[in-house]
């Protein structure tokens, strides 16, 4: 895997972590919710996790940090996993061009949201999951618990309530999904695991050694199967076509890989057979991708070669 790469990974990781600070300037951190709006733009770390098991890691690849929307790649592999093709006839699959809170399509689509990483398909994704595990982020916590090996990974209570608090844009969703028949739970239940999933902490090297599975074609830390070559292969293009929102295209052309980013300034990206990529920087574009994350991306992808296309 590594002998195919031309540079050094470690320096390539290093020289990406230095020239991040510079990039924050080009964005501003999420103030939507009081506890995200605290972290100090300029910070940054980097992992890659690659399917032979290494980590490498550069800034501060170690640090938690909310995870948010990065999350909803792994809601949508277990709903997946337990539902097969058949979530689809709840949740699109199509790029929305919307932003990822947007109301106005859902309307015109019928309460069906255009895929399942805006917040109107996650919702939908985790009362699919509620309905198939009874505790939706329950099931979430022992996977990625699994996957990173870490014991104590868990969600910010501190921020999982100040979404709740600031969350009226998400339950104007759910009531309006709920009101077409596409959510099962109620609507109080599905806002809950779904505003803890988006408050999870985790660091960089938790989420690429989390995401590894996508990269191995659906085979987890233990060894076992997710699910089957083809579901992996699903997520990983629906990462690539909706996971980046209303940026999905640019982040395509720039970055060229699958990848999910996240209003705390977490990317996640795959690389099918090789490894995983996790990169932190709080300060987001105007579609709440992490302008630092997407330029490490970039510079790792052109540099490397490495890249779906
Ligand atoms: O639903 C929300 O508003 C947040 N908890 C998560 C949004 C998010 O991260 C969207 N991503 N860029």
């Amino acid at each position: 895997v590594l002998a195919s790469t031309p540079v050094d990974l470690q320096t390539l990781l290093d020289e990406i972590a230095a020239a991040a600070p510079a990039q924050a300037a080009r964005g501003k951190v999420a103030d939507y919710i009081p506890a995200l709006a605290a972290v100090a733009p300029e910070r940054f770390g980097m992992a890659l996790a690659t399917v032979d098991g290494q980590v490498y890691g550069s800034g501060e690849f170690r640090e938690p940090f909310s995870v948010q929307s990065v999350s909803k790649a792994f809601t949508l592999a277990l709903s997946l996993a337990r539902e097969g093709d058949a979530l689809f006839n709840r949740v699109g699959r199509e790029p929305s061009g919307n932003p990822f809170n947007s109301l106005v399509q859902l309307e015109y689509e019928h309460g069906i949201p255009r895929n399942p990483f805006i917040n109107a398909g996650a919702l939908v994704v985790v009362d699919q999951l509620l309905t198939a595990t009874g505790d939706a982020f329950g099931e979430l916590r022992a996977f990625l618990r699994a996957e990173t090996g870490e014991p104590a990974l868990d969600c910010d209570a501190v921020v999982a309530r100040s979404e709740a608090e600031h969350g009226h844009r998400n339950a104007a969703l759910a009531h309006f999904m709920a009101s077409y028949g596409n959510l099962k739970n109620p609507v109080e239940v599905v806002l809950d695991h779904y505003f803890r999933q988006c408050a999870l902490t985790m660091s960089c090297a938790d989420l690429a050694r989390a995401g590894l599975f996508l990269a191995r074609h659906g085979v987890r830390a233990d060894g076992s199967q997710l699910f089957g070559r083809s579901e992996a292969k699903r997520v990983n293009a629906i990462l690539l076509t909706c996971g980046t929102y209303d940026a999905a295209g640019d982040f395509a052309y720039r970055v060229g890989l699958p990848g999910k980013s996240g209003v705390g300034g977490g990317i996640l990206s795959v690389l099918p057979g090789r490894g995983c990529l996790a990169v932190w920087g709080p300060a987001l574009d105007r579609s709440g991708n992490s302008v630092a994350g997407v330029h490490a991306l970039d510079t790792f992808t052109t540099r490397t070669g490495w890249s779906v296309f």
